[in-house]
């Protein structure tokens, strides 16, 4: 019996190097994150406090999604500080400034780095009368990611026709995926996809719910609003089809309460946005990744053999 215990230092030092293992792989995965940032302009940019919690936000994401941009010369300033304080160097694709309202024009920005990712396409949706601000397609590819080329889809929802723009977005759907040849799109951002503005009836009513094919990655308890007083799953990530959902991490889509992880008082996140980023990690290319099987072969006739060898 005490025989066993020499090989006790070997068990270890496996079982470590299986964390490690663990640890790499998940720290080379590939967030994608989307973030609505009521009105983002050059005045709230040039707040030093706002501008470091939306750099240290956007740098935790390869690509992200920011929402509800007032003008150019506030994303110039977040590149700037971005590119001055990360080791990537990051780059924006943005929209036209969209809205019905000359007050209240915004535009779509992803915001990505340029050593994990690139741009192979845009496309803005064109359809009067179907959105308040149109979506700005995007196909991006990576080396990086186990799925090689996909589509995101943003859509800041007007809460007054949250319902019926949530539902437009599978016209949006039928009309990139044709117009790319590609079915792996990812619908994400502020949809107003909770409390007063979608209930559980109007679900029945939205083909990104009713049609097969659709996984709804954030689930309706989740919170995505940094007020106490609302519990609002608003902020959303949809993927289409097997082939993308099989390529994201199990359980990595979530709200990133940075309130929490950050410790900032609740007041000073309430500065930057009342919404909470909300983000997924897609599975890594790496070699690591297949690699693995056979590390595991490898370790189990170790642990097999130090076994035998002690009987
Ligand atoms: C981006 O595209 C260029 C040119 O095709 C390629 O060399 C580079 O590896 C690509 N980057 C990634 C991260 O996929
Ligand atoms: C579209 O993609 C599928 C598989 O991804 C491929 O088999 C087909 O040839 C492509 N069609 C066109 C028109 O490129
Ligand atoms: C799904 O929703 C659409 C849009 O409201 C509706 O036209 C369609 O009948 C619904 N389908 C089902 C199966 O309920």
């Amino acid at each position: 019996m005490g025989s066993f215990s020499p090989r006790l230092p070997l068990l270890l030092l496996l079982f470590s190097f299986f964390t490690l293992l663990v640890e790499v792989v998940t720290a080379s995965e590939f967030k994608i994150c989307a973030y609505n940032l009521e009105r983002f302009d050059s005045a709230k940019a040039s707040k030093p406090r706002v501008l470091h919690t939306v750099k240290r936000i956007v740098s935790r994401c390869d690509i992200c999604l920011l929402q509800n941009v007032v003008d150019s010369g506030a994303i110039k300033r977040l590149l700037a500080s971005l590119n001055r304080y990360d080791k990537y160097s990051y780059r924006s694709v943005s929209s036209e400034s969209l809205g019905k309202s000359p007050a209240d024009m915004q535009r779509y920005v992803f915001i990505y780095r340029m050593e994990n990712v690139n741009v192979t396409g845009q496309h803005q949706y064109q359809k009067e009368n179907a959105f308040v601000r149109q979506p700005f397609a995007v196909q991006f590819q990576s080396k990086k990611t186990a799925i090689k080329t996909f589509i995101l889809v943003p859509l800041h929802s007007d809460p007054s026709q949250a319902v019926q723009e949530i539902d437009r977005l599978y016209d949006v759907f039928e009309e990139v995926s044709k117009k790319w040849n590609n079915t792996n799109v990812m619908f994400l951002g502020d949809f107003h996809a909770s409390c007063a503005y979608m209930t559980r009836v109007n679900k029945k009513n939205i083909r990104l719910f009713n049609s097969s094919g659709f996984y709804w990655l954030i689930k309706d308890k989740v919170d995505t609003t940094v007020s106490s007083d609302t519990n609002c799953a608003f902020d959303r990530i949809v993927v289409h089809g097997i082939p993308f959902l099989r390529s994201i991490r199990p359980f990595s889509a979530n709200v990133f309460n940075y309130v929490k992880g950050f410790k900032l008082p609740r007041s000073e996140a309430q500065k930057v946005s009342n919404n909470l980023p909300v983000e997924v990690n897609l599975k890594s290319s790496a070699l690591l990744l297949q690699a693995t099987p056979l590390l595991f072969l490898i370790s189990v006739s170790a642990i097999a053999r130090s076994f035998l060898s002690a009987l």
